[in-house]
């Protein structure tokens, strides 16, 4: 099932999300939704939050978008992965730092560089509550630093610099009254009133 995604704006993007108990009814059918409704947007990743759950789950898959990259791409050779992460805890993050173009599923049409550290020790459990832990570099890190980001009620325009938050401060606006173009279904957190005026 698609759900809807949580447009910018609502304040369950900015929440720290709870850890998800060993009992959790449909935890699978959970990711099973989160995937679909993920590959449906054409993301790469997608964090609990960003369904209206403040939850310790995000999902990702970045093996066919490498699969799609040309060779001298600095990801070449990357494999990715495809994993639902539960009660995901990053132990360290380490390396050089790097600057990369993201975007989210929650904030359309608006991509910027974000500089993160290259290396990821992260602690998390699948839908089956198997426990790993695990190091991760290049593509797939970044994307498993963006979705935990989420988990923490941290967005991916927090990063960039104070100048250009304020310059992009009306198309987020705009993005939280539902004033953007997107080809997926979206939950806008302002409600348009009738006949309010449209500029
Ligand atoms: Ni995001």
């Amino acid at each position: 099932m698609i759900l809807p995604i949580i447009a910018y704006g609502n304040p369950v993007l900015r929440k720290i999300a709870d850890d998800i108990p060993k009992d959790y009814p449909n935890l699978k059918e959970l990711v099973a939704n989160m995937f679909e409704t993920m590959y449906n947007a054409k993301g790469v990743g997608l964090a609990g939050p960003q369904v209206g759950l403040s939850l310790r789950i995000f999902v990702a898959d970045t093996i066919q978008i490498l699969q799609d990259i040309p060779e001298d791409n600095d990801f070449a050779g990357e494999e990715g992965i495809k994993k639902a992460f539960i009660n995901a805890e990053i132990i360290e993050e380490s390396g050089e730092e790097w600057a990369y173009d993201e975007g989210c599923l929650s904030i359309p049409n608006i991509n910027e560089s974000v500089t993160r550290e290259e290396k990821v020790r992260i602690q998390y459990y699948d839908e089956d509550f198997n426990f790993y832990d695990e190091v991760y570099t290049g593509f797939s890190a970044r994307v498993i630093q963006h979705e935990y980001d989420h988990i923490e009620g941290i967005l991916f325009t927090d990063h960039i610099s104070p100048l250009k938050q304020r310059m992009m401060k009306r198309k987020l606006e705009k993005i939280s009254r539902g004033d953007v173009e997107v080809s997926y279904r979206m939950k806008f957190p302002i409600v348009k009133k009738k006949g309010m005026r449209r500029k």
